[in-house]
């Protein structure tokens, strides 16, 4: 079965869970560019404000704490009327009940046999690297979430990205652009693994695409999806290449012990201070890119070349080019 070529987006009501986060609010606006009637699930619907693109101001809002939403039953109410749900919510940290379990595994768990009980589809955005071995409970929660996705039979896709970049907003995203722009880029001397970013809008406009159409694949497992951007390079390289866009005297590198790194890792989970935290500190110990870049396929296009790199003119399908420093 051709996974792409059934469209059947018109007339749809789409639920956005995390509509209000980075990932989130450009899925609200690439659906309702395509014309789909779309709800924003949050925790404060009427906190969401400025956080949605001006034209999701008329959007319906729906109340939605993943930690309470732990079996199919309770999620009746936040699903009634709804067609196709798209799910880009994560946590980057734990607080009180809203852990890591309940957020990326249990709930989604329970999400997707809601949504096989009552037909709905299901788009769920996890992650790259939670195949190899891992401690963090973070990547693990979200390995247990897609694994609880493939065994529910719901009509459902997976779709994981590498590091999303935008000009603007997205905590991590903006983080790695103020780093970026510092004269010393200290760096864990582990942090050897690739990424492929791509363009946030990319990612918006390939979850409208997969909300719009059948997912199963011919084994009837849910589709899983890897997206990178056209470019794979060192952390490193990156925010040279970030760097460079505001001045053009390259930043000092400076290489933190590993040990020393995983430390940091552990302090800023610990004090819920910026981005970086011990999920993250192992993810850059390896590669973070698609094993196949299903990237142009779902756009049709090429993806949007990230702001600090230079256009490229060949963009593989089949995974994205290694440029080891
Ligand atoms: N950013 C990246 O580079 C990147 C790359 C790959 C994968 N991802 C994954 O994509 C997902 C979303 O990332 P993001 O960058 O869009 O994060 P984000 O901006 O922090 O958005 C996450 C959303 O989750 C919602 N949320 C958090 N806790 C919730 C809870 N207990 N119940 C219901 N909703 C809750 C929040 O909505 P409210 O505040 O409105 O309630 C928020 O809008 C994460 O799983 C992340 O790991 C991100």
């Amino acid at each position: 079965m051709d996974m792409l070529s059934h469209p059947a987006g018109a007339g749809l009501r789409v639920l956005v869970l995390g509509g209000g986060g980075f990932i989130g609010r450009h899925a609200v606006g690439a659906l309702l560019a395509h014309g789909l009637t779309v709800e924003v699930g949050s925790r404060h619907p009427s906190r969401l404000g400025r956080r949605l693109p001006p034209e999701a101001s008329a959007c319906g809002r729906r109340q939605v704490h993943f930690e309470d939403l732990l079996t199919p039953d309770a999620w009746l109410h936040a699903l009634h009327g709804v067609d196709v749900v798209v799910n880009c919510v994560g946590i980057l940290r734990q607080r009180g009940r809203e852990t890591y379990q309940r957020v990326h595994h249990l709930a989604p768990a329970a999400l997707a046999e809601a949504c096989r009980r009552s037909g709905q589809r299901l788009v769920h955005v996890s992650a790259l690297g939670l195949q190899a071995p891992m401690r963090s409970g973070f990547l693990r929660s979200k390995a247990d979430g897609e694994q609880a996705l493939r065994r529910s039979g719901a009509n459902c896709c997976i779709v994981r990205p590498s590091l999303l970049d935008a000009e603007r907003g997205g905590y991590g995203a903006a983080w790695i652009r103020r780093v970026a722009r510092w004269p010393v880029h200290a760096l864990p001397a582990d942090a050897t693994g690739l990424i492929a970013a791509l363009d946030v809008r990319d990612l918006g406009e390939a979850l409208a695409g997969l909300a719009q159409r059948a997912r199963l694949d011919d084994a009837g497992q849910p589709a899983e999806f890897e997206l990178g951007g056209g470019q794979a390079m060192s952390l490193r390289d990156y925010l040279s290449a970030l760097r460079a866009l505001h001045s053009p005297r390259p930043a000092l590198p400076v290489q933190v012990p590993g040990w020393l790194a995983r430390l940091a890792s552990h302090a800023c989970d610990l004090l819920h201070v910026t981005p970086f935290s011990f999920g993250h500190w192992e993810l850059l110990r390896r590669d973070n890119l698609p094993m196949h870049n299903d990237l142009p396929l779902l756009l049709g296009r090429a993806p949007r070349p990230v702001a600090c790199l230079a256009p490229t003119s060949a963009l593989p399908a089949a995974g994205v080019q290694p440029q080891r420093a």
